[in-house]
C-alpha cells in the first residue's frame, strides 16, 4: 500500500512538473515578445542575451530570443518565425539598420509593435519605439578621454569607426568629432590616417554625407580582424612623425583590442591612448593590464529593463514612457535613452565589480 502511494505521488509530481514546464516553454508555441539580436560572435550581444534571460526569470511573459548571425536574410527569417508564433511585440537590434526595414514592415502588417533596440532601424515608418544609450555621448566621452590624456601638441591621431550600416556608427563619430575637431584646429592633434578627415578638419559640424566619407575610409565594420588589418596598413604607411606618443579613437572594445595589439607591437610607437566601448570582459582585463586605456560602460541591464518594461506596457495596453525622439530618415521615433559611464583603471573596480555587473574573479590583478 505504502509503495503504491509513493508511486502515485511520484507520478503526480512528474505530471505537475510537466505542466509547469510546458507553461514556461510556451505551450502551443505561443510567444508574446520576440527578441532578435545581431550576432553571437561579439560578446556585447551575448551579454544582452544573458541580461534578457536574467530579467525574464520568473516573469509570466513568454519570450524567445533569436540571433541573426550577421545576416539580414537570417534576421528576416527570424522575424517571420516569431510572427508565426503570434508575438505581440518585437524587440529587434538590426544587423543593418536600413535592410531591417522590410522585416519590421512585415511585423507591422500583423499588428505587432516594433521596438528598435540599441540600433535604430532607418527609413521606415514601421518602428514604434527606440530604446538606446546616448550614443552621441559615447563618442564624445571617447574623444574627451583622448583630449584629457593628450601629450603636448601635434600628437598623431588615428581615427577608426564602426560599420556604415549601423546608424550608431554615425552617432558615435559625430559625438567624437565635436570634441576632437577643435583640438585638431588648435594643433593638439594631427590626423594620421584619414585624408577624408583631413579634408574636413576645419568643419565643426559634419553632415551625414561628410560623416559617410570619413567612416567609409576608416570603418572597421565592427570586425576586429578588419580593424587589425587597417591598423597594420596605417602603421606601415606612417612616417616617424606619425609615431611616438599617439592617440587612437577606436569605436568599441572588440576593435580596440586588436588595434591596441597592432600599435603595441610597433617599436616606433612609444605610447598610445586607445578608447573603447561596451565594457567587454576581455577589455576590462586589457584595462587592468594597461593595454587598453578606457571603455564606455553601457549598462545592458538598464537597456533590457527599459525594453521589457515597454513591451509589458504595450501588452497591458498602457502607453510606454519615452524621453525624446530620434529621426530615422522617415519618421521621428519615440525613444527612451540611457546614460553611459566612462571606465578606466581608476574606477573599474567601483563601476564594474562593486556594482555587481561582473565578479572580481572573472579577472586577474583587480585591486
Ligand atoms: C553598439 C555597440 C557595439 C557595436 C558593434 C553598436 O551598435 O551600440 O555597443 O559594440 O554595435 O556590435
Amino acid at each position: 500500500m505504502r509503495k503504491m502511494w509513493k508511486a502515485l505521488s511520484l507520478l503526480l509530481v512528474v505530471a505537475l512538473a510537466a505542466v509547469v514546464f510546458a507553461g514556461c516553454n510556451n505551450s502551443g508555441g505561443k510567444v508574446s515578445v520576440g527578441i532578435v539580436l545581431p550576432t553571437k560572435d561579439e560578446p556585447r550581444w551575448v551579454q544582452d542575451e544573458k541580461r534578457f534571460k536574467d530579467a525574464l526569470k520568473g516573469t509570466k511573459y513568454s519570450t524567445e530570443i533569436l540571433f541573426s548571425q550577421g545576416s539580414s536574410a537570417k534576421e528576416k527569417e527570424n522575424v517571420q518565425t516569431l510572427i508565426n508564433k503570434g508575438i505581440k511585440v518585437l524587440i529587434i537590434c538590426p544587423q543593418d539598420g536600413a535592410a531591417a526595414a522590410s522585416a519590421v514592415e512585415a511585423a507591422k502588417k500583423e499588428g505587432i509593435t516594433v521596438i528598435s533596440y540599441d540600433r535604430l532601424i532607418t527609413n521606415t515608418d514601421a518602428v514604434d519605439y527606440y530604446v538606446t544609450f546616448d550614443s552621441v555621448a559615447v563618442g564624445a566621452a571617447q574623444a574627451q578621454y583622448l583630449v584629457d590624456h593628450a601629450k603636448g601638441s601635434g600628437e598623431p591621431l588615428y581615427l577608426y569607426a564602426g560599420a556604415a550600416s549601423d546608424n550608431n556608427a554615425f552617432l558615435f563619430f559625430q559625438g567624437a568629432w565635436k570634441v576632437l575637431q577643435p583640438k585638431i584646429a588648435d594643433g593638439t592633434f594631427k590626423i594620421a590616417n584619414s585624408s577624408e578627415a583631413v579634408a574636413l578638419q576645419d568643419k565643426a559640424d559634419l553632415s551625414r554625407d561628410e560623416l559617410s566619407k570619413i567612416i567609409g575610409q576608416v570603418t572597421t565594420n565592427w570586425d576586429p580582424n578588419e580593424a587589425k588589418n587597417k591598423a597594420q596598413t596605417h602603421l606601415t604607411a606612417a612616417g616617424a612623425d606619425m609615431k611616438g606618443d599617439v592617440a587612437i579613437l577606436a569605436p568599441n572594445d572588440g576593435t580596440a583590442r586588436s588595434i591596441a595589439d597592432v600599435f603595441g607591437s610597433d617599436s616606433a610607437v612609444t605610447s598610445f591612448v586607445v578608447t573603447g566601448q561596451d565594457a567587454e570582459k576581455a577589455s576590462i582585463q586589457y584595462i587592468i593590464d594597461g593595454k587598453q586605456s578606457m571603455t564606455v560602460f553601457k549598462d545592458v541591464r538598464t537597456l533590457v529593463k527599459d525594453a521589457m518594461g515597454m513591451a509589458i506596457n504595450i501588452l497591458d495596453d498602457k502607453k510606454p514612457e519615452t524621453t525624446g525622439s530620434y529621426n530615422n530618415g522617415k519618421v521621428d521615433v519615440k525613444a527612451k535613452q540611457t546614460d553611459v559611464i566612462v571606465v578606466d583603471k581608476d574606477n573599474v573596480k567601483k563601476e564594474l565589480i562593486d556594482s555587481g555587473y561582473y565578479k572580481a574573479d572573472d579577472f586577474t590583478g583587480i585591486q
